[in-house]
């Protein structure tokens, strides 16, 4: 008897297990293992999404033009020019399967985003590694990787879980560099979070290039995860060829109602901006304090090198004792770091004071 097989590539998968969350009834957690925005959604976002509940009986709009209509007035981008998405990971997804198959090679940098790889294979593509300096892409070795296969480079900027990037003279310079039928995916999961005047969105690329495209999400500064919602900008041809791939009903009525709310309190994005900076650059000084190598970054996380892969995983059983849940990034090819979400003042002065006690017990 012959049984049921999957396409080859499917069981090369390594499923993506997502940060820790679950905790004994009434036991203290701080989750910081997922870039989760502590503070939630605006206000106002969560207003509309009380008043959603009024139309659950009607199939949202399939098109979430009234959606695309906030995010284009908002970032100055052209409505027609937006795809909306369960996520940016939905996104992704659909335009890897619609670029990429059998035979075909989608490339990223060797600490990126592990879906990159998951979706890669999934379509049946070969995934292709370039190696990083300093857990920075770099785009000489990424261009070094292209060959007549590669459909596709992937880039988060920035990075998660490293949180470099590259600037938009790089960023231009592997456009460039890239033969024109390879579509460069600029992943701008964490541009609400960043600081640095040299850190680009892609959203220029993506404006005028025929081969670019950017993706954002609402699961990280906008507080949003639950819900599911992204978006992705580029060239008409490839919005056209993700409208055609997409189910008619990605995104749900209620995910594009409290989305227009949540894109439209700016003040609340940026004072958001503003909380997440300010804790991230105390963090990083305070954890590099006690002595330890903190990547910068211009995410919602740090990444603090432990040195080795022992020392990491004592340290992450240590938080984990006390309650705090923090990322280990293995599975990216770093057992020597963690990754920690920037919490709320109290949250990172609890992973701190944890931190220190661990060197304590240990010194
Ligand atoms: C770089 C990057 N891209 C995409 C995503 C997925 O975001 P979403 O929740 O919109 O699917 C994440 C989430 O962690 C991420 O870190």
């Amino acid at each position: 008897m012959t049984l049921p097989t999957p396409k080859p590539g499917i069981l090369k998968i390594e499923p993506y297990k997502q940060g820790k969350y679950a905790t004994a009834a009434g036991a203290r957690c701080i989750k910081l293992s997922s870039n989760e925005n502590p503070y939630g959604p605006s206000p106002k976002a969560l207003e509309a999404y009380r008043q959603a509940s009024a139309e659950l009986h009607r199939y949202p709009d399939g098109s979430c033009a009234a959606l695309r209509e906030a995010i284009a007035e908002v970032h100055g981008l052209y409505p027609d020019k937006i795809v909306c998405g369960a996520g940016s990971d939905e996104l992704l997804g659909l335009l890897i399967h619609a670029y990429a198959g059998p035979g075909d090679e989608v490339l990223f940098p060797e600490h990126a985003f592990l879906m990159y790889k998951i979706y890669t294979l999934s379509s049946g593509a070969t995934p292709i590694e370039a190696p990083e300096k300093n857990l920075r892409a770099d785009v000489d070795s990424l261009l070094a990787k292209v060959t007549d296969k590669t459909k596709l480079v992937l880039l988060a900027n920035p990075n998660n879980p490293t949180g470099s990037y590259l600037t938009d003279t790089e960023l231009q310079r592997l456009r460039d560099g890239l033969p024109p039928h390879v579509i460069l995916a600029i992943d701008a999961a964490y541009a609400e979070c960043v600081i640095a005047e040299d850190c680009p969105d892609g959203s220029r690329l993506a404006g005028s290039a025929e081969n670019t495209v950017m993706m954002r999400t609402f699961s990280k500064v906008y507080g949003l995860p639950a819900l599911r919602l992204g978006w992705m900008y580029g060239p008409a041809a490839i919005i056209d060829v993700m409208n055609r791939a997409r189910s008619p009903f990605n995104v749900s009525s209620v995910a594009q109602i409290t989305g227009i709310a949540a894109v439209r309190d700016t003040a609340y994005t940026a004072e958001q901006r503003r909380l997440n900076g300010t804790q991230r650059d105390s963090l990083t000084d305070e954890v590099s304090a006690l002595g330890w190598h903190v990547y910068p970054s211009e995410g919602n996380f740090i990444l603090v090198d432990f040195q080795t892969a022992d020392t990491a995983a004592a340290m992450n059983a240590h938080l984990l004792a006390r309650g705090i849940y923090v990322r280990d990034v293995k599975a990216y090819k770093l057992p020597q770091c963690l990754r920690i979400t920037v919490g709320t003042p109290e949250e990172n002065a609890a992973v701190l004071e944890a931190m220190a006690e661990f060197m304590a017990q240990a010194a």
